[in-house]
């Protein structure tokens, strides 16, 4: 609807990345084997924020990160994305194996027509700031998996998108990889001002991360609840053990629960 964008526009105070209104997917025609991925979704991703989506299995977190990054369009509703600057992040890191990590580096920089010198410029700069300059000349078989998934961080970084869209990048990493990659992933967006919007189904993930967390419901896809994260800023390791911590993540759980 014009008039949604229109709105956003006309209120700079409170100005929106991303908005989904009154957004529905189905998957597979109007049959009886159609599936109803996402159902009236309402949702506005303020900008600079950080926007974390908890929620079971099948309940269309993947689908409304790919209306946001307009690899989808909806059934139904509006999606608006307030930049063409979009950073994606996959659980895989999905680098080419026989490219060296800077030339991975550099690759959606390559893709998107930047110039040689500029492009390896940022792609050092933001192997650096991932903390992995000396691995610039290695393949990707020699990192570890959490290496990987830094160099698919730096990939992303630059391009220095406005909006970073991320599906569960860290789902693939043992715990204590993880809890590193969290806080590496926050001093990112501090640096670098950007939107997130990050799908997790790890409760103390959304938390530790996110201003506020949005939690879905299952078949048909909706959004259960959206709970404020009013923790200090920046986070640290020892937040983990807050009480004021755990009683969100013990909120966030249970309308999970109610959610599943
Ligand atoms: N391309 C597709 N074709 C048909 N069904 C799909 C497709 N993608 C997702 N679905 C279905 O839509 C629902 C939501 O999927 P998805 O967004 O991947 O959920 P999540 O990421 O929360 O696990 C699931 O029932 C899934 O099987
Ligand atoms: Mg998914």
């Amino acid at each position: 609807m014009p008039g949604t964008v229109a709105g956003i526009e006309s209120d700079p105070a409170a100005a929106v990345a991303i908005s989904f209104d009154a957004v529905g997917k189905r998957y597979g025609g109007n049959d009886s084997g159609a599936v109803i991925a996402l159902d009236d979704i309402d949702l506005r991703v303020r900008r600079g924020e950080f926007v974390a989506v908890v929620g079971p299995s099948g309940c269309g977190k993947s689908t409304l990160l790919r209306l946001a990054a307009g690899l989808e369009q909806p059934s139904s509703g509006t999606v608006a994305v307030q930049s063409d600057s979009v950073g994606f992040i996959f659980q895989d890191a999905t680098l080419l194996p026989w490219r060296k990590v800077l030339r991975n580096v550099e690759l959606c920089a390559e893709l998107r027509g930047i110039g040689r010198t500029a492009r390896r410029a940022r792609a050092t700069r933001t192997l650096a700031a991932v903390g992995l300059a000396d691995f610039a000349d290695k393949l990707p078989g020699q990192l570890s998996g959490g290496m990987r998934m830094r160099v698919s961080l730096a990939r992303a970084l630059a391009l220095e998108p406005e909006i970073m869209l991320l599906d569960e990048p860290f789902g693939a990493l043992d715990e204590i990889t993880r809890l590193g990659m969290q806080e590496e992933l926050l001093r990112l967006y501090r640096d670098n001002a950007f939107t997130a919007l990050f799908i997790t189904h790890s409760v103390s993930e959304a938390v530790f991360l996110a201003s506020r967390v949005v939690v879905m419901s299952a078949r048909p896809g909706r959004i259960h609840r959206v709970i404020d994260i009013d923790l200090p800023t920046p986070r640290t390791r020892d937040l983990r053990f807050d009480p004021a911590f755990t009683a969100l993540a013990a909120r966030v759980s249970a309308s999970l629960k109610e959610a599943s």
